[in-house]
C-alpha cells in the first residue's frame, strides 16, 4: 500500500481522539489497577492494554506491513521500516489516582528516524502533533519556537524516583541544582512534561529510566520548536523500549549547560552561548 504522510497523521489523530474517549469516560469512575513485576510504582489496569488492542488493531487494517512497539506487548526489537511506537497510558499512577494528566502517545518512525508524533491530553482535549521537518501544533494552532532562557530561569522537572537512581547509581547531588534554577515542578507523565517544554512551561525534564514509549511522539513536537533532547552521556537513545536515561531541555545549549553542570559531562556545544 503506497504510504501517504497525512492521511496517516489523520488517522493516528482520529484513532487517538476514539480511544481517549474511552480513557475519559473511565475516568469518570474508580479504575482498578494491579502492579507489574510485584512493583506497587508501577500500575497496571485493563484501560493500558484496551486503549493498546485498539490502536494497534486499527492501524494494522491499514498498514499491515508496518511494526509496532508499545509498552503492553512483547517487543522484538526491529526498527526496519514503518514502526509505530506507542504508550497506550502515559501517566498511569495519574490516570488511577487523579483521573487527569495522563495521555496516548503515538510515533512513527521509518528506519528509526522519527516521521511524526502525537500526544493526546484525553482530558482537556489537548492534541499536540510534531511532523518531522513540518513543526509542532496544539490543537492544530502552531506551537512558536523556543527562545533561549539562561539556567537561572528554568523550571525543571525531575521524578523523585531520578532523583533517587541519580545518587545511588552516578552519586549525582541534583538537588543542588535548586539554588541555580527558578523552580521545580512534577507532573508524572513524561510525555506530556516534554509537550510542556515544547509550550514554554517547563525548561529541564531530566529522567533516569525512560522507554522509547515514553518520549518517541513528545520528543519529535519539542524538536520541532527548536527544543533538544538526549542521553545523559551525548548518547543517541534507544528505540526498542530498553530503559534510558534523558536529558530534555528547550534548547540545545541548555542541555550542554545541564550535562556539563550536572553529569560532568564536557561539552560538545559548538553554538554561540548568551
Ligand atoms: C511513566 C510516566 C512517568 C515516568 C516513568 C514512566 P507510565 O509512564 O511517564 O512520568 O517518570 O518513568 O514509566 O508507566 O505511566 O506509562
Ligand atoms: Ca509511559
Ligand atoms: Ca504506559
Amino acid at each position: 500500500m503506497v504510504f501517504h504522510l497525512s492521511e496517516a497523521v489523520n488517522m493516528a489523530k482520529s484513532m487517538v481522539i476514539r480511544a481517549g474517549g474511552l480513557l475519559k469516560h473511565a475516568a469518570s469512575r474508580e479504575i482498578a489497577c494491579n502492579y507489574k513485576n510485584h512493583d506497587h510504582r508501577d500500575l497496571l489496569t485493563e484501560f493500558d492494554e484496551r486503549v493498546q488492542s485498539l490502536v494497534i488493531a486499527e492501524l494494522k487494517k491499514n498498514y499491515p506491513d508496518h511494526k509496532f512497539i508499545s509498552e503492553e506487548k512483547h517487543n522484538n526489537g526491529d526498527l526496519t521500516g514503518y514502526v509505530w511506537i506507542l504508550d497506550p497510558i502515559d501517566g498511569t499512577t495519574n490516570f488511577v489516582c487523579f483521573k487527569k494528566n495522563f495521555s496516548i502517545s503515538l510515533a512513527l518512525y521509518k528506519d528509526g528516524k522519527p516521521v511524526f508524533g502525537i500526544v493526546y491530553d484525553a482530558v482537556n482535549d489537548d492534541l499536540y502533533q510534531g511532523i518531522s521537518g513540518e513543526g509542532a501544533y496544539l490543537n492544530n494552532k502552531r506551537i512558536n519556537n523556543l527562545t533561549r532562557i539562561p539556567l537561572k530561569n528554568c523550571i525543571i522537572n525531575i521524578s523523585l524516583n531520578s532523583i533517587e537512581e541519580l545518587y545511588n547509581k552516578y552519586r549525582i547531588k541534583i538537588f543542588n541544582l535548586a539554588k541555580d534554577v527558578r523552580g521545580h515542578r512534577y507532573f508524572g507523565a513524561a510525555s506530556l512534561e516534554l509537550c510542556k517544554i515544547a509550550t514554554g512551561e517547563l525548561n529541564i525534564y531530566i529522567s533516569t529510566n525512560l522507554k522509547s514509549w515514553d518520549f518517541a511522539a513528545a520528543g519529535i513536537i519539542l524538536n520541532e520548536v527548536g527544543g533538544y533532547y538526549g542521553g545523559i552521556d551525548h548518547m543517541k537513545l534507544d528505540l526498542t523500549g530498553k530503559p534510558t536515561a534523558l536529558v530534555a531541555c528547550s534548547s540545545k545549549e541548555l542541555y550542554h549547560v545541564v550535562l556539563e553542570k550536572v553529569f560532568q559531562q564536557p561539552s560538545l556545544y559548538k553554538g554561540t552561548r548568551e
